[in-house]
């Protein structure tokens, strides 16, 4: 897409404006100012205009690090939700995919694409979530078997899908599940006689948290990373 386009759909003006902000060196693409407006460019190109990412025309996707104390809502009335922690325009059409509990921190996805997060939350085609789990006892033996096999959460009639187990010392796991029941894998370590301490998500499908990024900050995914949860 040309870039004057590009800005003028993104930033919701004319292309009479446009032309101006662009002769005033305004905008930036990858940190040079730029002021050719047919020069082309897509979702993958950092624009910026004053210093703020510019996001193209169409649906949004951000990835964002949760920190504690923050609900996966649009709206509370007690607490802080992730969505206040997203300075966009168009902040207030997105949605996280799917809901972490107010004390587990990492990633979420956030998007205004409904589609797109139902292809991830539905039952059906449940992505991969892995977790970086802290418990308050030692892990006993063989709970990795026990995961593996699928164990029964109190009040549930089905056993959880096989799950996979990563000891990294003896209170730290990596945990793989492939579903999203209600505090699961809180419940899960509970029903092994363990407590969960501090949860944290690392990883949704294929696509994993960026490491230098601040908790409570987030950024556009890419189309690749789009397309890859599709
Ligand atoms: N499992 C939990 O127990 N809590 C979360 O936030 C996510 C998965």
């Amino acid at each position: 897409m040309r870039l004057d386009k590009f800005v003028s759909q993104s930033l919701g003006i004319t292309r009479k404006q446009t032309k101006q902000i662009l002769r005033q060196q305004l905008i930036k693409v990858n940190g040079v100012p730029e002021c050719r407006a047919d020069q082309q460019v897509d979702a993958d190109t950092n624009v910026t205009f004053e210093g703020r990412r510019l996001h193209p025309p169409g649906p949004l996707y951000f990835m964002l690090n949760k920190p504690d104390g923050y609900i996966c809502a649009t709206k509370d009335s007690r607490h802080p939700t992730v969505l206040d922690l997203i300075d966009e325009p168009r902040a207030h059409t997105l949605h996280p995919v799917g809901r972490l509990d107010i004390d587990t921190t990492g990633l979420v996805l956030l998007t205004d694409d409904g589609q797109w997060s139902h292809g991830i939350t539905s039952p059906k085609r449940q992505k991969t979530k892995r977790y970086l789990v802290h418990l308050a006892e030692p892990l006993i033996d063989g709970v990795e078997q026990q995961f593996e096999a699928g164990i029964m959460l109190d009040g549930e009639k089905n056993p959880t899908l096989p799950a996979q187990l990563k000891r990294l010392s003896a209170t730290e796991v990596e945990l793989c599940i492939q579903e999203g029941r209600y505090h699961q894998v809180k419940r899960m370590f509970a029903a092994v006689g363990n407590a969960v301490t501090a949860l944290h998500r690392q990883a949704i499908g294929p696509i994993s948290l960026d490491d230098d990024l601040a908790i409570g900050a987030y950024r556009a995914l890419s189309e690749a990373e789009v397309a890859s949860l599709r």
